[in-house]
């Protein structure tokens, strides 16, 4: 190949040197900076995971303190901005509206898109982080025609999520602690996974001096397709297909046969040739939420016996396919009430850590440089222009 290396999809390149995350895929390890994930979606809360992440150090107390608070103070929007949602259709997708509102918040928020003014940089990372949440659960609203809820700053991360979407300002609501904790964790095991396509996408952006805001509207971009964040509503659809376990080995068949361009969804990785840690935590969050919440999801047992079915299947052994993030993910959103129009907005509420972090760390590196891959060319050598009516 010459003077470049030719790597489509990116399977043998590093681009970058990082100190956020590290995945050892064959032995199936996520850790943030150093700390194992199902440690810390035990232990931990989403707050101080984006204080990890962004600053590579678990939080004292009086950070911790101080964190939520410079957290919590961006948790509204520009009035203004609330506007914006208006002019999309009421059956728009909600990622479709967070791809425009966030990209849009550059427009709104000039005193934080100066990339070189370091103090600008973390102002910036503090209101994407915070006003996710506000701008996911508006457009929900939106699309169920309920009024949006204002922020309440008195509750957790995840508590105050789950009151703006499912709150209506007619009577108080009652946080369940069995779905804020599993809302907690699903925000955890999602903040960040070193160099997925979304993330890198962030980076390219961010490569070329964008602003934040638009850097991580071009994350939300990338998130949205299936074979990524979009895999998570893509799941819970197969799963729901599916239906019933008599029907699995049809779409296992399916799924092996190359002729069909159907995958399984939830299911392999690129990174992991060993069961993804995060599914590992995810199936449990999902068992616990149904239990604790005293239910049966028909779809949950569809997912088991698929897991089963496929993890025995020579098919799946040799090509080293395991569940990923996503093939639970969908069961635990949809226990908490989420539409699945709105799994992936999930995702990019807390994959928007990951991809802050890894865009701060970028533009902390001196060696920085625009992100600019070289190609293989393959057209046509070259040739004379022949004018229009010379043309057969
Ligand atoms: N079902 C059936 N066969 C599969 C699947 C699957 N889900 N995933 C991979 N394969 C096969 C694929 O056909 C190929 O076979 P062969 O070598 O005979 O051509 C082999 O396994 C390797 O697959 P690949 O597409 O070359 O691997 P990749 O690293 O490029 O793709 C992936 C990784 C995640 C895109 C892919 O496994 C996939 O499409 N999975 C389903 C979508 C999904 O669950 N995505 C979520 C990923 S994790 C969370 C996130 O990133 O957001």
């Amino acid at each position: 190949t010459g003077r470049f290396t030719y790597d489509p999809g990116f399977t043998s390149t590093a681009a970058c040197e990082s100190k956020i995350t590290y995945i050892d895929g064959d032995q199936g390890i996520l850790l943030y900076r150093g700390y194992p994930i199902d440690q810390l979606a035990e232990k931990s809360n989403f707050l101080e995971v984006a204080y990890l992440l962004l600053n590579g150090d678990l939080p004292s107390k009086p950070d911790h303190d101080e964190f939520t608070h410079l957290i919590t103070r961006h948790t509204m929007i520009h009035e203004q901005l609330a506007q914006f949602y208006r002019g999309f259709r009421r059956d728009a997708h909600p990622m479709a509206i967070m791809c425009g509102i966030v990209g849009a918040m550059a427009a709104f928020y000039h005193d934080s898109t100066d990339i070189h003014d370091p103090q600008q940089r973390v102002i910036a990372s503090h209101r994407i982080i915070a006003k996710m949440p506000t701008l996911a659960a508006m457009a929900y609203k939106y699309s169920i025609g309920q009024p949006f809820l204002y922020p309440d700053n008195s509750l957790s991360f995840a508590g105050n999520f789950l009151r703006m979407t499912f709150g209506v300002p007619a009577e108080p609501y009652v946080i369940d602690p069995v779905v804020e904790d599993a809302m907690e964790k699903l925000l955890i095991l999602q903040a960040d996974h070193e160099q997925n396509a979304s993330t890198s996408t962030v980076r390219l952006a961010g490569s070329s001096g964008a602003n934040p805001f638009a850097c991580i509207s071009a994350g939300i971009a990338c998130l949205w397709g299936p074979a990524h964040g979009g895999a998570n509503e893509a799941a819970l659809n197969m799963l729901r297909e599916i239906g019933t376990p008599d029907r699995i080995p049809e779409f296992i068949a399916r799924a092996k046969n190359k002729d069909d361009p159907f995958r399984l969804m939830g299911f392999g990785h690129r990174v992991y040739k060993n069961y993804d840690p995060r599914a590992k935590v995810m199936s449990k969050v999902a068992k616990d939420i149904l239990d604790k919440l005293g239910r049966s999801d028909p779809i949950f047992d569809v997912a088991r016996e698929l897991e089963h079915i496929a993890l025995n299947d020579p098919y799946f052994i040799d090509k080293k396919l395991y569940p990923n993030v996503d093939f639970y993910s969908g069961v635990v959103m949809s226990a908490i009430g989420f539409p699945t129009s709105m799994f992936t907005v999930l995702f990019a509420i807390s994959r928007a850590v990951g991809w802050i972090a890894q865009w701060t760390e970028m533009m902390e590196d001196p060696e920085q440089k625009i992100g600019r891959p070289r190609q293989l060319y393959t057209g046509p050598t070259q040739r004379d222009f022949v004018p229009l009516n010379a043309r057969g």
